[in-house]
């Protein structure tokens, strides 16, 4: 990721919700890396504390345990440094269908009050506040790719609109906050981002082919293998949102990798990547999985200068490595 540590911080003290789940916890580090403040809150629901063990102590980082349903203006406050926040990113949600599958309340929960809560602090401290929404607002797209003037194809009361519907209303409050009081905000629609700090069971498609890859157990592949996901990596994923960050756009904007690969054939990369002698099997379509998936980023080529620069197999080798050096 390129970090221009040597030129003084955008930011002077970025608040990250969700900072100690896979996505939080690279932003919190690249913020830290170039010189910001950094409060990570997160409530640990999905998160893990050896996410950001490696921050934890270092000058600059404060670690909160709460949960963003509640206001935690209070926390910030007593725990900050001393600036106030000028950067708030909310990035507190379950993500994985099997989390927030788990977790469906608290997702909605999470997207509704938690978003209203966060977006609260960014306005007192008059802070840039960036929400991450997703690709699944597109749901199962009848357009593609899916750029954002497509308004989705989504199942209200299926069960995965928790997490659809909880991240479409966020986009509607974020949006509200900037024609109702001219909040300084945005919103990026992240497509499916994948590297290091992944969970092996979280059940997204590139942790769990890892896992199944480097234990030499048959990959499972879910219905014929040929629905197609656009995977970024992580390093390019944190690029564009803090591009974003730096912005003065509302969005929303892409940001994904536009390069399509169907889980049959990232099946089969894993396993010649890891030298795995595993196989393909099979398995029962989840309901309302996207049958296509992929980011139209003219707009953030256009608007942030930004695209993606890592390639699959460079990105994979590095996610696999990591997951070798992890204990089993
Ligand atoms: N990773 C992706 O491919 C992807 C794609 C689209 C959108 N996103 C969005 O990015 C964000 C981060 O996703 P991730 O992949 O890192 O998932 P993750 O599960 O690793 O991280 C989510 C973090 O939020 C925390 N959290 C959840 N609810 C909370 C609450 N109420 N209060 C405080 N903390 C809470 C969890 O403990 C966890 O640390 C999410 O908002 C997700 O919707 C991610």
């Amino acid at each position: 990721m390129e970090l221009r540590t040597d030129s003084p911080p955008r930011f002077r003290h970025a608040v990250v919700t969700g900072g100690a789940g896979f996505l939080g916890s690279h932003l919190c580090t690249a913020l830290l890396e170039s010189g910001c403040e950094v409060t990570c809150v997160d409530d640990f629901c999905t998160g893990r504390r050896e996410n950001v063990a490696h921050l934890v102590g270092r000058r600059g980082f404060t670690l909160i345990e709460a949960d963003i349903c509640h206001p935690f203006d209070a926390e910030v406050a007593g725990a900050a440094g001393g600036s106030p926040p000028d950067l708030v990113l909310n990035f507190a949600s379950p993500a994985s269908p099997a989390d927030y599958l788990r977790m469906p309340l608290h997702t909605l929960e999470t997207g509704s009050a938690g978003t209203r809560n966060a977006l609260d602090l960014a306005r007192r401290h008059g802070a840039r506040f960036i929400q991450a929404s997703t690709s699944e607002a597109y749901g199962d797209p009848q357009e593609h790719p899916q750029s954002e003037r497509y308004w989705g194809h989504v199942n209200p009361v299926g069960p995965r609109s928790v997490y659809d519907e909880a991240k479409r209303f966020g986009e509607a409050l974020t949006a509200a906050e900037a024609r109702a009081r001219g909040g300084n905000v945005g919103i990026v629609r992240l497509f499916n981002t994948y590297g290091p700090r992944m969970r092996g069971y979280d059940g997204r498609a590139v942790p769990t082919f890892v896992r199944q890859a480097l234990a030499g157990e048959d990959l499972t592949v879910t219905g014929d293998g040929r629905q197609t996901r656009s995977l970024a990596y992580v390093d390019d994923t944190v690029r564009g949102v803090l591009a974003m960050a730096a912005s003065e756009l509302l969005g929303p904007v892409n940001i994904g990798n536009p390069d399509e690969i169907t889980m049959q054939e990232l099946a089969e990369l894993v396993i010649r990547l890891t030298g795995s002698p595993s196989g393909l099997r099979f398995v029962e379509r989840p309901s309302d999985d996207p049958a296509v998936r992929c980011p139209d980023i003219t707009l953030a080529r256009g608007k942030l200068q930004w695209e993606p620069v890592v390639a699959a197999r460079d990105g994979l080798e590095r996610t696999i490595e990591w997951f070798r050096r992890q204990p089993s």
